[in-house]
């Protein structure tokens, strides 16, 4: 809380792979943009997780997903999530938690960050119920087999991510209509 006790402006950092964006980051994006005046969704450039897009690409699909939130700019970072935040001068990290089972690993983190960081907080907010089971590796493991992936990312990027990740074998033809 700043000397007023309001979350108000405050620069909060949305930080994760992001690989690819999920409905359900969206949703704690859109979020988070009501409750602070600045949002920065920070992309981990993150080579030793092997993602299947590169921080470009993410970044990318980010920005055309947030298009149209005034107060949401995309970014990445390298190494600490604690120095990136003190460096860009951010108060808040925001989290989602979708289950109890995200709890401890996110708990962790956020006493971890405090640590290296004094003047970080993380603020967690659940999940929308509709986006629970939601992950960017489900995703991805739905579109790799040709799965119709249309309800759990934005419809801007959901073409771009099944044509890119789609195995050959699952290729729908433009006629065939038993798979
Ligand atoms: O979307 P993810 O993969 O759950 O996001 C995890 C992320 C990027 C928030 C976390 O891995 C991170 O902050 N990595 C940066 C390195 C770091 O600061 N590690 C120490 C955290 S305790």
């Amino acid at each position: 809380m700043n000397a007023a006790g309001s979350l108000r402006g405050r620069l909060a950092i949305c930080p994760g792979s992001f690989d690819p964006v999920t409905l359900g980051h969206l949703d704690i994006i859109r979020r988070a943009a009501k409750m602070f005046d600045q949002v920065i969704v920070a992309v981990l450039v993150n080579p030793g997780k092997n993602p299947s897009f590169t921080v470009e690409e993410r970044m990318d699909m980010l920005r055309r997903s947030v298009d149209g939130i005034g107060n949401v700019t995309v970014e990445c970072f390298d190494g600490l999530l604690a120095d990136y935040t003190r460096q860009k001068g951010a108060q808040v990290i925001v989290r989602g938690l979708r289950a109890v089972t995200d709890f401890e690993y996110e708990f962790q983190m956020a006493l971890a960050n405090r640590k290296m960081n004094g003047n970080i907080d993380t603020v967690f907010l659940t999940t929308s119920a509709e986006y629970m089971y939601l992950s960017s590796s489900m995703v991805k493991s739905i579109a790799c087999f040709g799965g119709d992936i249309s309800d759990f990312v934005p419809a801007c990027i959901c073409r771009e991510i099944s044509e890119r990740l789609c195995l050959p074998a699952y290729r729908r033809q433009p006629d065939d209509v038993s798979k």
